[in-house]
């Protein structure tokens, strides 16, 4: 199946997708690489970026060698962000390998974050696709919160599915840190502990506090709402588990005041783990499969569809 662009990008700075998670291996590297993949079959030019601090595989999903460039490199300033894209055998895509020794001591300022962000706008693509890692760590919140796009990944299973709530209040809280003075966070903190500590029956409701309270300095719910989070349900199993995001979006809604869209659920497929094991990502091993439609008709949904044409 092969895509062409119909209209060439005008925009100046690439879009940035950000993939993340509440809890660890429930598929951000399978999901980041192949909407990599897809994105870059319609026709766009795509950097993939492995910041998975814990320990960057994206070129395994990718089915190349690990390359001695990566981010230390950049992060350690004796190269720009442009030396260290790296080609991929794939058309249109591109990578930045992570920090391959995650070993060594990564000690990454706020500072240099909001560089890194300047240069990942200024990067020769259309869109910027970044495999964050798992967890509320302060370096994975502060890109994720800028990401034009934001992904989040659950599994159907109990555990991650309660990591990805605990997601969703981190996110919330770290936007209402940068939003409001000290003193007015501070307490907000200091209530919101009690009532966890009290394991009280009603929901915290942070709309509620915050339309009681002075000293937040935006509408919080408003701008999140504008861009909401995208929920994504990955290796489900059956029809029931298909329909897990929808009531993640209403639990979301109801308990935390917060939009999640539900963007997709993706099939579980052995033909993940199968084609990592023969180092060839399974949507280029098996381009016609219904997974591979997934991610197809996910992509076309986050991209304006007026500036695509298929041509199958
Ligand atoms: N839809 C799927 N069907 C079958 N297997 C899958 C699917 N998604 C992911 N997997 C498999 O699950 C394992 C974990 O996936 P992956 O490495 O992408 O998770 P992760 O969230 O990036 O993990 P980590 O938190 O360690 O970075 C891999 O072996 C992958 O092949
Ligand atoms: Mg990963």
């Amino acid at each position: 199946m092969e895509f062409e662009k119909v209209k060439p990008s005008e925009k100046l700075a690439p879009c940035i997708w950000g993939v993340s998670s509440g809890k660890g291996g429930v598929g951000k590297t399978f999901i980041s690489t192949s909407l990599a993949l897809t994105v870059s079959k319609l026709g766009h030019k795509v950097v993939l970026v492995d910041f998975d601090l814990t320990g960057a595989n994206s070129h395994t999903a990718l089915g190349i060698d690990p390359s001695h460039m990566n981010l230390r490199h950049y992060f350690e300033s004796t190269k720009s962000l442009e030396d260290i894209v790296l080609n991929t055998p794939h058309p249109n895509l591109q990578y930045i390998q992570g920090f391959w020794d995650a070993w060594g001591p990564v000690s990454i300022e706020t500072s240099h974050i909001n560089q890194f962000w300047k240069d990942l706008k200024n990067i020769d693509a259309d869109y910027v696709i970044i495999d964050l890692g798992t967890g509320f760590y302060e370096h994975h919140m502060n890109i994720f919160k800028r990401c034009d796009e934001k992904f989040l990944i659950t599994t159907p299973e109990p555990t991650s599915i309660e990591k990805t709530y605990r997601f969703v209040e981190s996110l919330i809280c770290s936007t209402l840190k940068e939003n409001s003075t000290p003193d007015a966070f501070g307490k907000l903190m200091y209530v919101l502990r009690d009532h966890r500590q009290r394991i009280l029956p009603e929901p915290f409701s942070f709309k509620k506090y915050l339309l009681g309270h002075e000293g937040f300095i935006f509408d919080h719910f408003e701008q999140l709402s504008k861009k909401p989070v995208q929920l994504i349900v990955n290796s489900v199993r059956s029809p029931q588990q298909m329909e897990l995001g929808h009531s993640m979006k209403s639990v979301a809604c109801k308990y935390y005041d917060v939009s999640l869209e539900f963007a997709a659920a993706i099939d579980f497929d052995n033909a993940v783990w199968q084609s990592l094991r023969n180092r060839e990502p399974v949507l280029v091993a098996q381009p016609f499969t219904p997974l591979s439609g997934q991610f197809l008709s996910l992509c076309k949904h986050m991209i304006d569809p007026e500036e695509l044409r298929a041509v199958v």
